[in-house]
């Protein structure tokens, strides 16, 4: 009997419960027992590891966040974390682990598979900024719900005539903020990878007044090193001469904790299956993740030594459409 555990780490994302419901039932359609660690490598290392049944996944497939907890975990990233984790595996049996979560989650797969254990990840994190898929689980029902706060930000933008920044997670990466902007309708976007001093930013607001619309709105990415206070900063030093308001919107986590939409459903589907299948092979230290519409696996060394490039013809074309 083949024992596998899976874990979810890092920031949680909606769909990660689709995938642990396609990790365990998948498992256990092969003979396997699966085993589900509580709070990502902080359960590995102090052994909160139990046993799951089909049932046990049952009624998880539409909510967000993750059934089996999740945490950032400092101890994890040393040698001593891993062997501890490692002989809790040992104590148990377990031959394999599957790992749920975006580049710090899969930095510590990697780790763990060069010590000789078992891994495979699945790529899901709403930042889209892992190596190795074009598309994490999270992300689309994300930037669904910054669109369905830049929709609402709009109406009451074009009743008051006022300005509206708001700011999307993504830590280091652009890819949420461009894609909720382009999706949205930003006059403007700030994102990590293509700075823009907030000058201009106020320029691209001053034109969508001057061209006949009754709101203005600028998508700003955390991680941009003109992200929200900064930008904040400039517009109240500089109210008078600019002639207009700015209000701030920050979401923040109501990111994270939206029900996964289609989408996200299906990728942890499909991705758990796929990491069940790959383990069946025989194959390991690698990243279940989507490339050019197929489900597809690329190592960890790989994944974790890249950074992934954002398309900047996207924020082109956003700035061409906010005209
Ligand atoms: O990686 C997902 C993410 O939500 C980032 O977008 C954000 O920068 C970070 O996690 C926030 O981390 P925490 O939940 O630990 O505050």
């Amino acid at each position: 009997m083949r024992r596998v555990a899976l874990l979810t780490s890092g920031g949680d994302a909606p769909g990660m419960n689709a995938a642990i419901r396609s990790i365990v039932r998948s498992g256990i359609a092969r003979g396997w027992e699966m085993y589900g660690v509580r709070n990502g490598y902080a359960g590995l290392i102090s052994g909160s590891i139990a046993l799951l049944g089909a049932r046990d996944v049952g009624g998880i497939i539409q909510r967000g966040g993750t059934m089996l907890g999740s945490a950032r975990c400092r101890e994890f990233e040393t040698e001593e974390g891993r062997r501890a984790a490692l002989k809790q595996l040992g104590r148990r049996g377990i031959g394999a682990l599957v790992v749920i979560g975006g580049n710090g989650s899969q930095t510590g797969a990697h780790a763990l598979s060069l010590m000789g254990f078992p891994v495979v990840g699945v790529a899901s994190t709403i930042d889209n900024d892992l190596s190795g898929t074009d598309v994490t689980i999270g992300v689309t029902t994300a930037i669904d719900v910054a669109l369905e706060s830049i929709d609402r930000l709009k109406v009451t933008a074009a009743s008051h005539q006022r300005a509206f920044l708001v700011e999307v997670m993504g830590r280091k990466c652009g890819y949420l903020a461009l894609m909720a902007g382009l999706a949205g309708g930003a006059d403007s976007i700030v994102i990590p990878e293509q700075e823009v001093d907030p000058e201009t930013v106020a320029e691209d607001l001053r034109g969508a007044y001057a061209s006949g619309k009754a709101h203005a709105i600028v998508v700003v990415a955390e991680g941009a090193g003109n992200n929200a206070e900064r930008m904040v900063e400039f517009f109240q030093q500089n109210h008078e001469r600019l002639g207009f308001d700015l209000r701030v919107t920050k979401l923040g986590h109501i990111q994270r904790g939206g029900a996964p939409g289609a989408y996200d459903r299906l990728l942890g589907t499909l991705f758990g299956a796929a990491a069940i299948e790959r383990l069946a092979e025989g194959v390991n230290g690698v990243l279940v993740g989507m490339v050019k519409g197929e489900v597809a696996t690329t190592p960890l060394a790989e994944v974790v030594a890249c950074r992934k490039p954002l398309d900047l013809k996207m924020l082109e074309l956003a700035r061409v459409l906010a005209k």
